[in-house]
């Protein structure tokens, strides 16, 4: 696995975060990878990341701050080989973007990483308070470094 890409809805909570947590875990490793994150939706192009996912990575040590919103493209699949989604909702549309087989077999949920075919979500935390996103960075830190693994291996 060369390139991973994380893609949720406004690409201001959820996906930032995973490509900061796995950007942090490469570099720290010396892995050469390509990371980058997209949402399906365009209402946050152009801002940067949820302050509360700000605050959340910055209290862990990893600065997502700088990062910026852009929308999941077509050409994604030609760029990436692995695009993982945060849950079915994303899922769908990501898929009902692809062109054949060979994109539709880079797609899979970002927990499956941890938890083969469980199709696990990362509950959107937009709506909630920072708990939300206390609990997501957890799961994210943990399938990232399931994700680590299979990089490595
Ligand atoms: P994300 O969270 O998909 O994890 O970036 C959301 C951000 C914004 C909205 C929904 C989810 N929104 O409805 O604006």
């Amino acid at each position: 696995m060369k390139s991973v890409l994380f893609v949720c809805l406004g690409n201001i909570c959820r996906s930032p975060l995973a490509e900061g947590i796995l950007r942090y875990k490469a570099e720290e490793l010396e892995l050469k990878v390509k990371i980058d994150s997209a949402g399906t939706e365009s209402y946050h192009v152009g801002e940067h990341p949820d302050k509360r996912s700000i605050q959340v990575a910055e209290k862990n040590g990893i600065n997502i701050s700088r990062l910026i919103a852009r929308r999941f493209t077509r050409e994604d699949f030609r760029s990436f080989d692995c695009i993982l989604v945060v849950d079915s909702q994303v899922y769908r549309e990501v898929i009902n973007l692809a062109d054949n087989e060979e994109e539709r077999r880079k797609v899979d949920f970002i927990m499956n990483f941890l938890n083969p075919d469980s199709n696990q979500i990362v509950p959107d935390p937009y709506y909630g308070g920072i708990d939300g996103f206390e609990k997501i960075f957890v799961m994210l830190d943990k399938a990232c470094d399931a994700i680590i693994s299979q990089i490595q291996s």
